[in-house]
């Protein structure tokens, strides 16, 4: 039976935390996509969260906190994770810490690694289910491993509904991208994973980012291979669509479905993965996408795209 899908309330909010208390699965809101959220000190409760994804283990899980205070009593936080939490928090920024010694995350949640990524969730519902429930939530995005990421509460219903206790509908993502995911490195921050808040803001902090140095660990797993993946072959940059193709065009580029008509990065990325599921829902032979520039958050929906491109094996 699938789970029930309720308007997030103060009182669904308090069903939602006595669920995860008890060590249920719950679905909810964030600004970026939706989360499947589980307690980070459970581990039962973290096995169970990975079953019903499909996700690898060695893939390690974003804590959610309500803010640096919470963070604290789990992470080492250098003075540049401060600044940055500092400026974007709560919003659609990951930092990836050193885990302290003894923190009540566990070891499942983080992969066993010396890290843990950290995100301070800026949706209401999300913030509020965060602070009754008083702990760190570990929250992968509410889909199966290896598709596309869920941005409504329908959305998680289709995928994992059979699979979670509750679904905490807080209506559509306004991102509609997951977060951007950075490593802090002493007095340097590296992009582990572009995402919802844009290379420019981050940079005009923390000086340039740097690129994950891929020889000396599998630094952020989630980013390699086949991801976000609808059922359809794709192909990318296209500007006329081929016989049997439907087209995920871009501004100018209209297309079967248009990202946006304005040209607007924001709200392509708030449309991405919908679009991509109402394309593929009409079971073409192919997805075909106009080109996106590589700018602010086009430099987001690109990497998506192009995980989803990716040949599957
Ligand atoms: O916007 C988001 O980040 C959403 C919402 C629900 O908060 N969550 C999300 O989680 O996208 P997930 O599990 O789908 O992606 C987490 C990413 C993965 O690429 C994972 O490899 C990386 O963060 N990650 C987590 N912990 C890490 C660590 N300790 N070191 C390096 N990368 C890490
Ligand atoms: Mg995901």
């Amino acid at each position: 039976m699938s789970a029930p899908i309720k308007p997030a309330t103060s009182e669904s909010i308090e069903e939602a935390a006595a669920i995860l208390r008890a060590g249920g699965l719950v679905a909810m809101p964030t600004e970026t996509v939706y989360g499947l959220a589980a307690d980070a000190s459970n581990s039962d409760a973290i096995t169970r969260l990975y079953e019903v994804k499909g996700r690898p283990r060695f893939n390690p899980l974003i804590a959610h906190v309500t803010g640096p205070r919470m963070a604290r009593t789990v992470a080492e936080w250098p003075e540049l994770g401060s600044k940055l939490a500092g400026a974007f928090w709560p919003g659609p920024l990951t930092l990836v810490l050193p885990k302290k010694p003894g923190a009540a995350i566990a070891d499942i949640a983080n992969a066993g690694l010396d890290s843990l990524a950290l995100r301070a969730p800026a949706h209401p519902a999300a913030r509020t289910l965060l602070s009754v429930f008083g702990s760190p939530l570990v929250a992968p995005s509410a889909n199966l491993s290896g598709t596309i990421s869920p941005t409504t509460a329908a959305h998680v219903a289709e995928s994992l509904g059979e699979a979670v206790d509750l679904i905490l509908d807080g209506g559509t993502c306004t991102i509609g991208v997951e977060s951007t995911v950075i490593a802090i490195d002493e007095d340097k921050a590296v992009l582990f994973r572009p995402g919802g808040l844009d290379r420019a803001q981050i940079e005009a902090i923390a000086g340039p980012l740097g690129t994950p140095d891929e020889a000396a660990a599998p630094a952020s797993p989630g980013m390699l291979k086949s991801h976000y993946a609808p059922n359809a072959a794709m192909r990318l940059n296209v500007t006329e669509k081929q016989p049997g193709e439907l087209l995920l065009g871009f501004g100018d580029i209209g297309g079967d479905l248009n990202l946006s008509a304005e040209g607007d990065l924001a709200e392509a990325a708030k449309r991405l993965f919908s679009g991509l599921r109402e394309l593929d829902a009409r079971k073409p032979d192919r997805i075909a996408v106009a080109p996106v520039p590589e700018q602010g958050l086009g430099e987001a929906i690109n990497d998506r795209l192009q995980r989803a491109a990716a040949p599957k094996d």
